[in-house]
């Protein structure tokens, strides 16, 4: 309840959450315990929760019942009831004798949830193409179906489930509602398997779109990145309300496509995507592929990263092993180094220069995609790679050849333009085939 004006407003609660993570002896885990709570507490956030605290334990091995501890648990137990927490989050995955067991303990006041079960959540909460909804509803009652307990049916009944995706249903609890969860196993079979013929009917209408695309010659640029990257803003920067309306029913299919008019006048297709997440469960990769899979498609692939996070190499290697999985063909790459503006010019371009990348990379740009930085030159570095022209050059073209200043004029892309003493001073990009013609009028610090 906050005061306003002498009324007392209530806001809506956000769901409290307490954190648990485990460090098995003698393991090496690419994250510290410390540090994939961090990551935990941020993908609580993303699901709208508030953190009020955490926890964790160093053991010698997993406990096959309860997962910690028992005395552990009895702690958990005691500041979730003082600290008025909803919902235990435990960093690793749970099984379902686990989910079971730590049910009983905590009773019907805390609900138990794992990591799986807060990203199946997001990822309902954020699945952007209609394909991706249908693979994360099934992936939701695939890894549920095991773990139906009395808590869920309570909780959801609660909540006032009903198969909607009502942001009141709480954490683990949207998707699929209450009369799903109730319903005898054969009859959860069955919905399984209506999800996997809709999945099959929404890619055969996607595939019937990607062959108009080939076929009208639209290039697909897709961006990818660690979860909280930038992506969306980038995607919204670069587009702006320039919403693919050519095709209705595509546009509504997929929201996360629009149309993008490049320097040259050039349209293109742009595309995003869900973010990459370190330790994502295994039951959840076929979701997320899905997910992905237009990536394939794409002819240039921007790949986003934070520049001004502390991990930023880790989470570049992340997205790239992700991408290694996907099998995904050699397409041209531009790192994009996002949110520039946290940090000065010098270090944005140290810490973007010394990612070590992989040789299909073009190009890297520092860009700010809040406040709109340098996305002309990112911009610049797409169509170059489309149009498989040069590196940025420099001519210098005498004033008695103006038949070649007009002709680049046409058919090249042209930087900046400086009339000097000797001549005509361009900065421009070119064609294989001009870059030939001309390469000897190449002048400056690119010689
Ligand atoms: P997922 O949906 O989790 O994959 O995230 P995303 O990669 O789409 O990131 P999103 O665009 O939602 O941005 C994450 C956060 O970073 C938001 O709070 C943005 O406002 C912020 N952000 C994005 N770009 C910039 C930038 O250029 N500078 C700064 N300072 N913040 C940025």
């Amino acid at each position: 309840m906050r005061k306003h004006e002498g009324y007392y407003i209530s806001e809506p609660t956000r769901e409290r959450a307490y954190l648990v993570g485990v460090h098995i002896r003698g393991s090496s885990p690419l994250l510290s315990v410390e540090e994939s709570l961090d990551e935990l507490e941020m993908l609580a956030e993303t699901a709208d929760m508030v953190v009020i605290g955490r926890t964790s334990q160093v053991l010698n091995q997993i406990d096959v019942k309860t997962f910690i501890g028992s005395g552990k648990l009895d702690e958990i137990l005691e500041i979730a009831l003082a600290e008025d927490v909803q919902t235990v989050i435990f960093d690793d995955e749970l099984s379902p004798r686990h989910q079971r067991e730590l049910e009983k303990r905590f009773g019907d006041q805390v609900k138990v949830i794992d990591r799986s079960t807060l990203i199946l959540d997001i990822f309902a909460q954020h699945a952007r193409t209609k394909e991706g909804a249908l693979q994360i509803e099934l992936a939701q009652y695939e890894y549920r179906l095991p773990r139906l307990t009395r808590q869920w049916t309570h909780l959801a009944r609660q909540a006032g489930g009903g198969g909607s995706r009502s942001g009141n249903a709480g954490v683990g609890l949207r998707g699929p509602g209450e009369t799903q969860l109730e319903v005898d196993k054969r009859e959860i079979s069955r919905k399984i398997t209506k999800l996997k013929a809709d999945i099959e009917q929404v890619r055969r209408h996607r595939e019937r779109y990607r062959h108009q695309r080939v076929k009208d010659k639209v290039a697909v640029i897709s961006l990818v990145g660690y979860t909280n990257a930038g992506k969306s803003t980038l995607f919204r920067a670069l587009t702006g309300a320039d919403v693919y309306t050519a095709d209705q029913l595509f546009a509504t299919l997929d929201p996360t496509t629009r149309k993008l008019t490049l320097p040259s006048g050039r349209q293109v297709v742009v595309t995003d995507t869900v973010g990459f997440i370190q330790k994502l469960p295994t039951t959840l990769i076929i979701a997320f592929h899905a997910t992905l899979e237009e990536i394939s498609e794409a002819d240039v692939i921007l790949h986003v990263v934070d520049l001004s996070h502390p991990h930023v190499q880790q989470h570049y290697e992340t997205v790239e092993d992700t991408l290694a999985e996907l099998d995904v063909p050699y397409i041209p790459k531009i790192l994009v180094g996002n949110k520039s503006d946290k940090l000065s010019s010098e270090d944005a371009t140290q810490i973007i220069d010394e990612l070590s990348l992989d040789e299909d990379y073009k190009a890297r740009v520092a860009v700010s995609a809040l406040k709109n930085d340098n996305l002309a030159k990112l911009l610049t570095a797409v169509e170059t790679i489309l149009l498989g022209l040069s590196e940025r050059i420099t001519l210098l073209i005498p004033y008695n050849r103006g038949d070649i200043t007009a002709l680049l004029h046409q058919e090249a892309i042209i930087i900046s333009q400086t009339p000097t003493e000797d001549g005509t001073v361009l900065e421009l990009y070119l064609s294989n085939d001009l870059y030939q013609k001309f390469v000897s009028y190449r002048v400056g610090e690119n010689t």
